[in-house]
C-alpha cells in the first residue's frame, strides 16, 4: 500500500514539474513570439520622432530679409516663426549659413564656425535655436563636408606649398604626371573636376566648382576635424544634420581611368553612382556615427546622390549605425530629355513616376526608412514640374500634389513656398538668373554654338534651380513684403496673386489645406507607418493607393491630370468616410469614383 501511496505521490510530483515546465516553455514561446512580432514590425513601423515628422525647408537667403540689403536673414526667419508653427511642422531644415563667399550659395564654406555675415551673427543663431526650441521646433542644419570653399584656411595653407602640413587635406596631383583622369566638375562650362594651380604645379580636384575642392576624408585628421565640429553644433543644441552629396565623400585616391565602357558596365553609364562607390565610404559613416552622431537625440539626412534601390540600405539600415534617412533622385530626375540641360518632357509618364515611388516604398518596407520630396532648392517648383501652374490649376494641382507628399510613407520634406502654391520665375533673360550652375550650362551651351534662347525657353518648365529659389510671397506690398531693398533674385510676378496674406484668409487656400492635410497626417498614424500598396499601377492619369496599419485602411486617389477621370475599384464598394478633399464633393457611383482635374481625396474605408 504505501508503495501505491509513494507511486501517487510521485505521479503528483512529476505531474506538477511537467505542468510547471510546460508553463515555463508556453512563457518562453510568447516572448520568442512577440519578439518575431517586433521585427517584423521592425523599422517600419518602429516609432521614432523623425519618423512622424513634417519637415519644411527654408532657404535662408529667400525667406525674410530684416535689414534691407535684399538677402533673407536669420532675424527674418525668427520674425516669422510664428508662421512657421501656424503650419504644423516640426523640423526646419536650413540650407548653409555658416561664412562664405558664396560662389554657390552657402555650399562653400570658408568657416564651419561662423555665420555667413550676409544672415547675421552667432547671437542670431542662438536666439533662432531657443525660439524654435521653445516653439516645439527642431532645427536641423546642413552639413557640407565632400568640400569646403576654397577661401577656407585649410585650402588656403594646402595651396601654398606640396608639403605643406594640410596639403593631404585636399586631392592634389602633380602636373608633371599629366592631366589626371576625367573626373566630372558639374559646375565648370568644360565639365572637369580638376583645377590647375600654377602656385605649386599641380591640378586638384572639385566635384563641382572650382571654388568648391573637395576634402579628403581618406586623411583621418580631415575626418577628426568635421566630427570636432559637428560635435561642437550638436553640443549647441541643434536636432541633425541634412548632409550634402555625403555618397561622395570616399575616393579612390588611385584616381583610375574611367573608360566609358567601366561606367556603363559597372555604374548604369552613371557618373553619380560612380562617386557614389568610394571605397571606405561606408567605414568613414560607421565612424561618423560612432564618435557623434549616435551620442544624440537627432535626425541624420544623406542627400543621396548616386544613391541607388540597391545601395540604399547601406546608409540607412539601422543595424549598420550608419544615418538615419536619405533622399534619391530617382523621382526629380523623371522627364528630363536625354542630352539637354533639365529640359522637362512635358509628356513625361504617371506610370513610371508612380513606379519609381512605389518600388522605393519597397526599399524600406523591412527596413531603414525613406523620405519623400517633390521640391527643394536644387529643382524647380513642384507645381510647375508635377501639377500645372496656370492660373486655373494652380491652386488644385498645389493641394493634390500635397496630398500625395503628405500620404505616402517616409518623411515628409517640403520646401518653403510650396505651401502657398509659389511657381517657376520663368526668366526671360540669362541676366536674371544668378545659380552657378544655370550659368555654366548656359556657357556650354554658349561655347558649343548651341541656341540660347531655346536654353531660356527650356529652363522655364524645366530644371534651372533659381525657379526654385525666388524670394518668399508674404503679401502684396513691393517685393510681395520679403525685403524693402532689392531682392538678390527676383520676386516672382505672381505675388499679387500668390501670397501669404491673401491665402491665410481663405479657408479653401492652398495653405490652409496644408495646415489640414498635416493636422491629419498627425492624427492619422496609418498615413505615417501604413503599409503602401499600389492600386492600378498601369492607368496614365491617376494615382491610386491604400496604406493600410492593423485595421485602420485608407484609400489615396490622385488625378494627374487637367480633365475629370474615371477609376473602377473593388475598394469603393464598400462604404467609406471622406477625410480630405481639394473640392467640395467626390463623386462615386457604385465601384467608380470620377475626380475633377488634379482632385486629391483620401477615403477612409473602414
Ligand atoms: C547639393 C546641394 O543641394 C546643392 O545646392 C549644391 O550646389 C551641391 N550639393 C554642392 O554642394
Amino acid at each position: 500500500m504505501p508503495i501505491r501511496w509513494d507511486y501517487k505521490f510521485f505521479t503528483l510530483v512529476i505531474m506538477k514539474k511537467i505542468i510547471f515546465y510546460f508553463l515555463i516553455l508556453v512563457i518562453i514561446s510568447s516572448c520568442a513570439k512577440q519578439k518575431e512580432k517586433d521585427e517584423t514590425m521592425n523599422s517600419a513601423t518602429s516609432r521614432k520622432w523623425w519618423k512622424e515628422a513634417v519637415v519644411y525647408q527654408i532657404y535662408p537667403r529667400s525667406f525674410k530679409d530684416t535689414n534691407g540689403d535684399g538677402i533673407g536673414d536669420l532675424k527674418g526667419i525668427i520674425s516669422k516663426l510664428d508662421y512657421v508653427k501656424s503650419l504644423g511642422v516640426d523640423v526646419v531644415w536650413l540650407n548653409p549659413i555658416y561664412g562664405s563667399p558664396n560662389a554657390d550659395n552657402g555650399y562653400d564654406i570658408s568657416d564651419y564656425r561662423s555665420i555667413m555675415k550676409e544672415f547675421g551673427t552667432m547671437q542670431d543663431f542662438d536666439t533662432l535655436l531657443k525660439d524654435m526650441h521653445e516653439k516645439g521646433l527642431k532645427l536641423v542644419m546642413d552639413l557640407v563636408v565632400n568640400h569646403t570653399s576654397d577661401e577656407h584656411r585649410w585650402f588656403k595653407e594646402s595651396r601654398k606649398s606640396r608639403d605643406n602640413p594640410y596639403r593631404d587635406y585636399y586631392h592634389w596631383l602633380p602636373a608633371e604626371k599629366g592631366k589626371p583622369p576625367f573626373r566630372p566638375g558639374a559646375f565648370e562650362a568644360d565639365g572637369s573636376g580638376w583645377r590647375y594651380d600654377s602656385v605649386t604645379n599641380s591640378y586638384y580636384l572639385h566635384y563641382f566648382s572650382y571654388k568648391q575642392p573637395d576634402l579628403n576624408w581618406e586623411n583621418p585628421k580631415v575626418r577628426q576635424e568635421i566630427y570636432k565640429m559637428m560635435n561642437w553644433w550638436l553640443k549647441k543644441g541643434i536636432d541633425g544634420f541634412r548632409m550634402d552629396v555625403i555618397p561622395f565623400i570616399a575616393k579612390d585616391t588611385t584616381f583610375p581611368v574611367i573608360t566609358q565602357k567601366i561606367l556603363d558596365e559597372k555604374y548604369k553609364g552613371r557618373w553619380d553612382i560612380y562617386l557614389a562607390s568610394g571605397p571606405h565610404l561606408h567605414d568613414y559613416l560607421k565612424e561618423m556615427n560612432k564618435e557623434v552622431l549616435s551620442k544624440y537625440d537627432i535626425m541624420s539626412l544623406a542627400e543621396g546622390a548616386g544613391m541607388t534601390k540597391e545601395t540604399a540600405l547601406n546608409f540607412v539600415d539601422e543595424d549598420r549605425h550608419e544615418l538615419d534617412m536619405g533622399y534619391h533622385f530617382d523621382g526629380v530626375s523623371l522627364g528630363y530629355i536625354p542630352g539637354y540641360f533639365k529640359k522637362m518632357d512635358p509628356n513625361w509618364s504617371l506610370v513610371e513616376f508612380k513606379k519609381i515611388y512605389s518600388d522605393w516604398d519597397a526599399v524600406y518596407k523591412d527596413k531603414g526608412w525613406g523620405t519623400i520630396y517633390l521640391g527643394n532648392h536644387d529643382q524647380p517648383r513642384m507645381v510647375s514640374r508635377w501639377g500645372n501652374d496656370s492660373p486655373e490649376f494652380r491652386a488644385p494641382s498645389s493641394k493634390m500634389l500635397t496630398t500625395f507628399l503628405l500620404s505616402m510613407r517616409g518623411t515628409p520634406y517640403y520646401y518653403y513656398g510650396d505651401e502657398i502654391g509659389m511657381t517657376n520665375a520663368k526668366f526671360d533673360k540669362i541676366e536674371d538668373y544668378r545659380d552657378i550652375e544655370t550659368l555654366a550650362a548656359y556657357e556650354k551651351v554658349k561655347l558649343a554654338g548651341g541656341d540660347l534662347k531655346q536654353f531660356i525657353e527650356d529652363q522655364k518648365t524645366g530644371g534651372a534651380r533659381d525657379n526654385g529659389r525666388t524670394p518668399m510671397q508674404w503679401d502684396t506690398s513691393e517685393n510681395a513684403g520679403f525685403t524693402t531693398g532689392t531682392p538678390w533674385l527676383k520676386v516672382n510676378k505672381n505675388y499679387k496673386e500668390v501670397n501669404v496674406a491673401k491665402e491665410d484668409k481663405n479657408p479653401n487656400s492652398v495653405l490652409n489645406y496644408f495646415r489640414r492635410m498635416v493636422k491629419l497626417r498627425k492624427e492619422n498614424p496609418v498615413l505615417i507607418y501604413g503599409a503602401y500598396h499600389l492600386l492600378k499601377g498601369d492607368d496614365p492619369n491617376i494615382y491610386a493607393y491604400t496604406r493600410t496599419l492593423d485595421n485602420e485602411k485608407v484609400l489615396v486617389l490622385l488625378n494627374f491630370k487637367d480633365h475629370d477621370v474615371d477609376m473602377q475599384l473593388k475598394e469603393l464598394k464598400g462604404s467609406h468616410q471622406t477625410l480630405i478633399n481639394n473640392y467640395k464633393s467626390v463623386n462615386v457611383k457604385e465601384d467608380t469614383i470620377t475626380l475633377k482635374p488634379y482632385q486629391a481625396v483620401i477615403l477612409s474605408l473602414n
